[in-house]
């Protein structure tokens, strides 16, 4: 069945599957959240790998990370701070993701923001990726300081730690992880040919005019002005 078209526990699932086929997380690494229409959300628990995730072992909770029901010895994922960060500054985010996608990552852990604008599709969907300051995972370190970013950004790397995305949906989420890495990729493959070749501004301009027509949802770091124009 399409990823899109499978009820909400089973679109986590397939995601946290997906990850780990992608080599995205070892181990216990990531986590997946959903908002659900109560307001209320549905978490990955904390310490599982998520290739062996199944329906029945997500964890609903709600916004203060209280358990409203989980399946006994199954807690929350420790950044749920950080996915709860995501919703409450942002009414539009529906899911969040947080994996360590390797080659992105790779710039997390490098410091190195992946903020050329050189490839059309990364321009129009995401943007520049910032990297959000050091934080100590499972902390309010992490929400701390993911917040002042998320106002303008779907995608985040965190230093020395790995990925973040929000989307309306979990597949809008997901798919931008999937950006991400590939971007993070290509911009690598790039720098090894000797440099990105950046797009003009007034190029730029025209593609992140087009993110309305193509039903881009979410925030984009130059996208304000369209906004602003069209209110
Ligand atoms: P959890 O198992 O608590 O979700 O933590 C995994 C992780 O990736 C921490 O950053």
């Amino acid at each position: 069945m399409e990823l899109s078209y499978m009820p909400l526990r089973e679109q986590i699932c397939d995601v946290c599957h997906k990850m780990w086929q992608q080599g995205w997380v070892a181990a216990n690494d990531g986590n997946v959240s959903a908002k659900l229409e109560d307001g209320t959300f549905l978490a990955t628990p904390t310490g599982i790998s998520k290739s062996f995730i199944t329906p029945e072992k997500l964890v609903h909770i709600d916004r203060d990370c209280s358990i409203l029901e989980a399946q006994e010895g199954y807690r929350p994922s420790s950044e749920m701070k950080m996915h709860l960060r995501c919703y409450a500054e942002r009414e539009d985010v529906g899911a969040v993701l947080h994996a360590h996608p390797p080659v992105a990552t790779g710039f997390a852990v490098a410091n190195i923001p992946l903020d050329e604008y050189s490839m059309i599709e990364t321009v129009l969907t995401l943007g520049s990726v910032p990297v959000t300051p050091y934080a100590t995972p499972s902390t309010y370190e992490v929400p701390d300081a993911i917040a002042p970013y998320l106002q303008d950004h779907d995608a985040l790397l965190l230093q020395n730690h790995g990925a973040l995305t929000v989307g309306s949906d979990v597949v809008t989420a997901y798919y931008r992880m999937e950006t991400l890495e590939l971007f993070a990729k290509i911009s690598m493959n790039a720098h090894l040919l000797g440099g990105a070749k950046e797009i003009s501004r007034e190029n730029i301009d025209r593609l992140i005019s087009m993110r309305q027509g193509y039903g881009i949802t979410g925030r984009h770091p130059g996208y304000k002005k369209y906004a602003d124009e069209k209110d």
